[in-house]
């Protein structure tokens, strides 16, 4: 299947999406793993001027696909990290667009990266499961019945990933990731938001009122292990990945009201009250507990994050940052 990796690394990496809550995190991985000029970033609005001395950063909206097709010639690119995508919850306020951008904006990318023969990782999600997959322990292979356009555009391009590697030698990688879990940046418009949104309203005002019902049980993972899991598998030897549409990967799944009980072993005066809203039905669609034995034997996929620690890293993180902009707040 092409090039081997050692020698895709060599050329530069680009990351569309690079603003989205895994982008930032990623872009930062990349950069300190493979030097920060190899790592072109990219999004869809212009960066905010911070006064200080950004890295190549370029406008790009992945449905224009000679935009594309010029950023790959002008930096020489081997690797497309392709995050750029509409969310579940976001996506059925518009589901023609989150068809258009998470579609073609795949698309236009395994196009470029068949003509271009580069390395791709795209993220799946659980959001390809429906109500009749098995809820526990959910197979790699099983009933993939998704409720939202965002599991349906998940699928379709899943069936994408698998054609372009097997009609094409496409290099391209992926994983159904859970929810996932930081403190860098606000997700944008997901089902799993809740378990990140927590976090601020725990710190900010020692409340939260909580979209899913309290026995919601989800897949989730820390964002340290879904760097490890994105960096790992796209240095594994070609030979050992075996699923081409893409992986089950799993870390933690925990109920919301087992999340409220963790924050309170930190902060006891922090209460939970649940108000759920048409996010439920997406969250009572997808798997509870998420089988990943594939992608442990196939490249030695191992989690670190349980729920205790990442509720004490999240804490740890975003409370002075919080604490920071409630006083800005307080002061306006
Ligand atoms: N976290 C995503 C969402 O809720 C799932 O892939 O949309």
């Amino acid at each position: 299947m092409g090039q081997s990796t050692n020698t895709r690394t060599m050329k530069t990496i680009l990351v569309t999406g690079s603003r989205g809550q895994i982008g930032s995190d990623l872009v930062v991985a990349l950069r300190k793993r493979y030097g920060a000029t190899q790592v072109i970033a990219s999004d869809r609005q212009a960066m905010p001027y911070t006064g200080a001395k950004l890295f190549a950063y370029e406008i790009l909206d992945v449905r224009d696909s000679q935009g594309l097709q010029d950023l790959i010639e002008r930096y020489d690119i081997g690797t497309i990290y392709h995050l750029a995508g509409i969310l579940s919850a976001k996506g059925e306020g518009n589901p023609q667009l989150c068809w258009d951008v998470n579609v073609n904006g795949l698309f236009n990318v395994l196009e470029a990266a068949k003509f271009y023969q580069l390395q791709v990782f795209w993220p799946s999600s659980i959001a390809v499961f429906g109500s009749d997959t098995p809820k526990f322990n959910t197979p790699q292979t099983t009933i993939k019945d998704p409720s939202t356009m965002y599991g349906i555009t998940k699928l379709t391009g899943e069936l994408f990933c698998n054609y372009y590697a097997h009609r094409f030698g496409v290099d391209v990688r992926s994983l159904r990731l859970p929810g996932i879990i930081s403190y860098s940046t606000p997700p944008g418009g997901g089902t799993t938001d809740f378990a990140v949104e927590i976090f601020y309203q725990a710190i900010k005002d020692g409340s939260y009122t909580c979209f899913v019902r309290p026995e919601t049980r989800l897949p989730m993972m820390y964002m340290s292990d879904a760097i490890k899991a994105i960096l790992e598998l796209m240095q594994a030897e070609p030979a050992a990945i075996t699923v081409r549409s893409s992986y089950n990967i799993a870390a933690v799944s925990f109920s919301a009201a087992e999340l409220v009980a963790e924050i309170q072993k930190h902060l006891p005066e922090f209460t939970c009250r649940y108000q759920p809203d048409f996010r439920q039905a997406i969250a009572d669609s997808w798997p509870s507990v998420i089988d990943d034995s594939q992608a442990r034997a196939d490249w030695g996929w191992r989690h670190s994050y349980d729920l205790p620690a990442i509720v004490a890293d999240m804490l740890e993180h975003l409370s002075p940052q919080v604490g920071r902009d409630t006083e800005v707040l307080a002061k306006k």
